[in-house]
């Protein structure tokens, strides 16, 4: 990590040499220039794919949306800071201005420096004890979205909009005036010592420092799920849409109570509800295999009910808004943090065979749960400067205990209801064995509980 508190991507300090520098035409052009192709299908001579975002290049969707961000950026089409909210987190558009993402740099979460939300400021100071969660590790939420969606792709429930690490810099995020007032004096001292001295410089023409944080792409045609809950009180779905709801609704909760997720209310969640011509559909699909944009989850429709007039309807879920997750510990304080999906009617009804069969398979194989999510979530945490081998552990140990419960629930019958009344558990990765196989668990009950529980 540098003085400015800037973590500089594995590519970049593994390299083990100095990067050459290459001459800047914009403030806010990358200083540095790509490295070398790390997968065949990445162009990385392209300079719009910097090197702290190289990591993404396993993914060339979603890289192509970051360069499409970078490339709006710079020209001057930035980030819309999200009025609503408790953190600084953006919109981000593409050069036709159209929204492509939302990314939450980690600086500006409500535990961050930058924390744009002079509201959150004032409690921070004021009330320290009320405020964020007891049971969370402050300033992660970036990798907690990250995290939601690894674990989303791993057990293939595709619901939450693709969510990585990524850096990126913009006038409009919230830097402190000092940084501003040093680029400007900089360029200044560049431009004059350049007009006298036949365009030599004394600084590097070092842009706003790149941030790192989530970038979520962005979900079109979707609102909030409280207004489309309202809207079914009042009116009434066919059987086909209701049952293709249930599934989706199954989803959230399967990814929601893995994850352990605090801040799942029911404006934390999207829904989306079309009736669609079969033409328009099929030209949808079309642009979604020709650009790779648009519904970002973008597996085969799961929904679709065939109406008189050749219509078809989608229903379909999406997950935003996942960085109050994985705790370190059970809610053991005054609130608990409760699913509120849980007093939906939905919630009542036994989990289908459908979400059975998609994720007992994974979740009943302890190899996966360990290989393939709890060693996935472990390397992304471990990206972060403040990472705590010992609390990324625990947070390890909650989460198997949600799995343990969840695969029982489902075994048993039971419905979403009945899963969150089940006592919390912990498995603890037992002392005095090494990462390798066999491997020794030890399981536990949460001893401590709320004050305060609504079950
Ligand atoms: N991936 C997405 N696709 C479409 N819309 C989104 C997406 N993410 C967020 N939004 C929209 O932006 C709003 C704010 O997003 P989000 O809740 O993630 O931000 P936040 O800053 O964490 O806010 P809060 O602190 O209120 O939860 C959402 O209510 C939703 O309408
Ligand atoms: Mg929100």
């Amino acid at each position: 990590m540098n003085s400015d508190g800037v973590e500089h991507s594995a590519a970049n300090v593994n390299s083990g040499i100095l990067p050459d520098v290459c001459i800047v035409t914009s403030e806010s052009q990358p200083l540095l220039p790509p490295s070398t192709p790390t997968t065949p299908n990445m162009d990385l001579s392209d300079p719009h794919l910097p090197p702290w975002n190289t990591n993404i290049t396993d993914d060339p969707e979603y890289a192509e949306v970051i360069k499409q961000a970078e490339r709006a950026i710079e020209g001057s089409i930035l980030p819309v800071r999200i009025a609503a909210g408790s953190s600084g987190s953006y919109f981000v558009r593409n050069l036709e201005g159209r929204t492509i993402g939302v990314f939450k740099p980690k600086d500006e979460e409500p535990y961050g420096r930058f924390n744009p939300k002079w509201t959150k400021w004032l409690q921070k100071t004021l009330c320290p004890c009320c405020f964020g969660r007891g049971c969370l590790i402050p300033n992660q939420g970036y990798l907690s979205e990250a995290g939601a969606s690894i674990i989303d792709t791993k057990l293939r429930l595709n619901i939450v909009p693709k969510t990585r690490v990524v850096r990126l810099a913009a006038d409009s995020f919230n830097y402190p005036a000092y940084k501003r007032h040093l680029v400007t004096a900089k360029r200044e001292i560049n431009e004059s010592v350049g007009r006298h001295m036949h365009g030599r410089r004394v600084f590097q023409p070092r842009g706003l420092p790149t941030k790192v944080g989530s970038f979520q792409l962005f979900v079109e045609n979707y609102v909030d799920a409280d207004v489309f809950l309202k809207r079914i009180d009042h009116e009434s779905l066919s059987d086909a849409v209701t049952a293709e709801f249930q599934k989706q609704f199954e989803r959230l909760v399967v990814l929601d109570y893995i994850i352990r997720n605090t801040d799942r209310n029911n404006g934390n969640w999207l829904v989306k509800y079309e009736v669609k011509t079969n033409n328009e559909r099929d030209m949808i699909e079309n642009d979604i295999i020709d650009v790779g944009e648009g519904d970002h989850m973008t597996d085969p429709v799961t929904t679709n009910e065939t109406t008189n007039t050749g219509a078809t309807i989608d229903v379909r879920i999406a997950a935003i808004d996942n960085g109050l997750a994985f705790p370190f510990k059970h809610p053991d304080e005054w609130r608990t943090y409760p699913f509120h999906w849980a007093w939906l009617p939905q919630a009542k009804i036994p989990f289908s065979e459908e979400i059975k069969s998609l994720v007992l398979p994974f979740l009943s194989d302890m190899n996966f749960v360990e290989h393939q999510l709890c060693e996935e979530i472990q390397r992304l945490f471990s990206q972060d400067k403040n990472y705590d081998r010992r609390l990324a552990e625990r947070q390890l140990s909650v989460m198997r205990g949600q799995i343990l419960n969840l695969v029982q629930a489902l075994r048993d019958g039971k419905s979403p209801f009945q899963l969150v009344q089940m006592p919390a558990i912990i498995v603890e990765r037992a002392h005095g064995f090494g990462t390798e196989e066999p491997r020794h668990f030890k399981q536990k009950f949460n001893d401590r509980y709320p004050i305060f529980s609504w079950f």
